[in-house]
């Protein structure tokens, strides 16, 4: 595995080198049917409602990888940034739901590819960033959003509830960090070695206010969010000099499967056991929080997307290191 995953990292490496400068916008084809990618992506696109994919938005020229992107706030994502110009590279375990995305994406004229897999799975980094390579030629935002819930009190929390959550929520993200590098780092660090500047390129790391402010039945979730907020500030500060931004962004009370009533459900299967998602008495547990809620409302999806753009777009370039607070106005 070390050697494979060595090996994969020195291809990606040497595909940095090629791409550092001339990062191409539009693949090929043959690219996109590549083995491995579960869609190709079709070209000769259609306008996407008053958008140009391959010229205008925010986001024109760049590849986006984005983790959870089947459903809720990663899918969301993936078709806000699509809209704005990105190629998505739309990533989950789901892989219908993945499938879905990207179709959608790719009908409203955007590129999108789906990428089937765990993000906890060792050889998922290397496989889905070789991905973002082979089917739109690089890599320059990269937003860890994959993750769900397994809530418990912490006298009754199993061993297993406790490492699943670290697993999927600083492990995974780290891992795809560290595929990403030769894509980020390396190429950022040889622009500015070779020309004195690196073009923009950005993480975003999806965290929670059950991280930046504890939550009484989250444990584990809780600190592995927190350990989010670490991760991140450890890559601004790495990765800055070669101008890759990292940030993080805490979510509150979202409207996804995550935050509904966890009565009748739904649930995700990990490591062969079934986890059920949402919140016991979900309606009962808002109206106590409501209050506390400035805009008195849970969030969208949407909205929660738009945040992921704000953070990757060029606007808030000299944004780097920070855990943006999309909450709705709580814990102020
Ligand atoms: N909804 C909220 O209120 C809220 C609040 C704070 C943080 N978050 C975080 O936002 C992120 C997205 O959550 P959401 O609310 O959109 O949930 P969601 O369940 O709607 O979407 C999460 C997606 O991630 C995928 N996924 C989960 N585990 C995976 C794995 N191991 N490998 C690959 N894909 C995996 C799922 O299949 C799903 O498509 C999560 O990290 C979550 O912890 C959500």
């Amino acid at each position: 595995m070390a050697d494979s995953t060595e090996g994969s990292r020195r291809r990606l490496s040497v595909l940095a080198r090629q791409l550092t400068g001339h990062v191409r916008s539009v693949p090929s084809r043959e690219a996109a049917d590549r083995e491995g990618a579960m869609d190709a992506t079709p070209f000769g696109l259609a306008p996407c409602s008053g958008l140009d994919n391959n010229s205008g938005g925010m986001l024109s020229g760049q590849v986006a990888l984005i983790t959870g992107a089947g459903k809720g706030i990663g899918e969301a994502a993936a078709k806000l940034m699509a809209a704005h110009g990105a190629a998505v590279v739309v990533a989950d375990m789901d892989a219908g739901a993945a499938q879905h995305v990207a179709r959608e994406i790719r009908v409203s004229g955007g590129r999108a590819v789906a990428v089937a897999g765990d993000v906890t799975a060792p050889d998922f980094p290397e496989r889905v960033v070789g991905e973002a390579v082979a089917n739109f030629g690089g890599l320059h935002i990269l937003v860890n959003n994959a993750g769900y819930t397994w809530d418990g009190t912490i006298h009754k929390m199993s061993p297993e509830q406790w490492a699943a959550m670290l697993e999927v929520h600083c492990t995974a993200p780290f891992r795809l960090i560290q595929a990403a590098a030769p894509l980020m780092r390396d190429a950022g660090k040889a622009e500015i070695e070779r020309s004195g500047e690196a073009r923009q390129r950005c993480i975003i790391n999806i965290s929670s206010t059950s991280g930046t402010h504890g939550n009484a039945g989250q444990a584990n979730y809780a600190t592995a969010k927190a350990g989010v907020v670490g991760l991140t500030k450890a890559v601004a500060k790495e990765w800055g000099p070669f101008n890759v931004r990292c940030n993080a962004i805490a979510f509150g009370l979202i409207d996804t499967r995550l935050t509904r009533a966890k009565e009748g459900g739904e649930s995700i299967v990990v490591g062969g056991k079934t986890v059920h998602l949402g919140i016991p008495a979900a309606s009962s547990h808002w109206e106590v929080l409501k209050p506390l809620v400035a805009l008195r409302r849970v969030g969208s999806a949407e909205e929660a997307a738009g945040a992921v753009l704000a953070l990757a777009s060029p606007l808030l370039s000299y944004v780097t290191g920070q855990v943006l607070e999309v909450n709705g106005g709580s814990y102020m």
